[in-house]
């Protein structure tokens, strides 16, 4: 679709929150479902379909904005069935390579698209507003992971994917408006995870670590701060795990010692992040930048020491878990700078 195709489906969210603002559905509870609509609808990028397909539902004639969070999520659910199946009977028309590999990665996007739909709907009946925002931008995301994934996008697919993408921008704009209204205090750390995410070195991990966390619903920079540690050092502690048990099995001296040295990092590490909370406990907000760079500075060093010289036989899973010790660090780096004023 048109309208997301450029966008990365990660600043999507940041999208939305700009838009936020501007949309007050304040006394929702009062307003008729007609009136919801036009509103939801007047947000969306492709208005006119939403006001079709919700104004054509039956079910929308006496909803209110979680009935018609529902419907749209039943109703993006079905587009997406729909372009999945338009897929696979194109991948069984076609004996061009290349193209049968993008309807073969569309075909596993959509799967995804359709499980982030259920689990949205899960959690729009549970009422958590904040989890169901980020299934439905999931499931965006797969959208426009599709869309990109062709050199030139099938005519006879495009359409399909516009739609389906379009639909799942009601579910987005609809409900973000509404926990929005609802919860002040979720919008506020909802903000400030969309500023601090993308400035860190795997926004993805971020927002999902961030976001799944149910500290984070009432956080305030402070709190992420907490959390961001908290998340640091057991992700250090487990990556310390995983070393400690690779070199209980190996029996190649070269690679023990390596391990040996790692953990010694990772030890390290965990003092560092021992500082950082500290540091965070007693407002000394601008020391957390030192003692959480430290803490990254030790797994790459671990890292490095299976760099130089490569083919020494580092597992994938330790060269992951060292990756992600050093995200999830540098999480707590742009908030430590933010705190303490400085740029993020
Ligand atoms: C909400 O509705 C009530 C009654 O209709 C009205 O008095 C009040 O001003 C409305 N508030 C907002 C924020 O629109
Ligand atoms: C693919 O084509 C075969 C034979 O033409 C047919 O039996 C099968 O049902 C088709 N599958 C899909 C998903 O269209
Ligand atoms: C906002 O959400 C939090 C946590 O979900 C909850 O404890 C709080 O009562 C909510 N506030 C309002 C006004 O709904
Ligand atoms: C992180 O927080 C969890 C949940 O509060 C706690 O169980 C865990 O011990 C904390 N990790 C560290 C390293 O403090
Ligand atoms: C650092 O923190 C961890 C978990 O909170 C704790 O188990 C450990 O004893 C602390 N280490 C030091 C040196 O304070
Ligand atoms: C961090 O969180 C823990 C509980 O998870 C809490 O005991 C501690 O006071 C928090 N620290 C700060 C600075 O908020
Ligand atoms: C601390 O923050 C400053 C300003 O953002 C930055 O230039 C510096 O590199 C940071 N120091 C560390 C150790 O990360």
């Amino acid at each position: 679709m048109a309208f997301s195709s450029s966008i990365p489906a990660l600043l999507l969210s940041l999208l939305v929150a700009i838009l936020v603002p501007n949309l007050t559905l304040a006394n929702a509870s009062v307003k008729s479902s007609s009136q919801l609509i036009s509103e939801v609808c007047s947000k969306v990028p492709n208005s006119a379909l939403c006001l079709e397909v919700l104004k054509s539902d039956p079910r929308s004639a006496n909803a209110d904005l979680v009935g018609l969070g529902r419907i749209s999520i039943d109703l993006t659910k079905a587009a997406t069935k729909t372009t999945s199946e338009l897929i696979n009977s194109l991948l069984n028309k076609t004996s061009d390579r290349r193209l049968r590999g993008s309807y073969d990665f569309c075909s596993v996007c959509y799967g995804r698209a359709v499980n982030d739909l259920d689990d949205s709907e899960k959690s729009l009946s549970s009422g958590k507003y904040l989890e169901l925002n980020n299934f439905a931008a999931a499931a965006l995301g797969e959208n426009d992971l599709c869309e990109d994934n062709f050199d030139v996008q099938p005519e006879e697919l495009k359409e399909a994917i516009q739609k389906a993408g379009d639909l799942c921008y009601i579910i987005l704009i609809a409900f973000l408006v509404h926990f929005t209204s609802a919860n002040a205090s979720l919008k506020s750390s909802s903000q400030l995870i969309n500023e601090v995410c993308p400035k860190s070195r795997n926004p993805s991990l971020c927002f999902q670590a961030l976001r799944s966390d149910p500290r984070a619903a009432n956080a305030d920079l402070v709190g992420l701060g907490n959390i961001s540690i908290n998340l640091s050092q057991d992700s250090v502690q487990s990556t310390s795990k995983l070393i400690d048990s690779l070199a209980k099995k190996t029996s190649d001296p070269v690679l023990k010692g390596k391990y040996n040295s790692c953990l010694e990092n990772f030890g390290d590490a965990t003092d560092s992040l021992n500082e950082s909370e500290e540091s965070l406990r007693s407002g000394d907000y601008a020391s957390i930048n030192f003692s959480a760079s430290a803490a990254s500075t030790d797994a790459e060093t671990c890292q490095d020491t299976f760099n130089e010289r490569p083919g020494t036989g580092e597992p994938e899973e330790l060269k992951q878990a060292i990756q992600k010790a050093e995200d999830l660090c540098s999480i707590i780096l742009v908030i430590s700078n933010r705190l303490s004023g400085r740029p993020l």
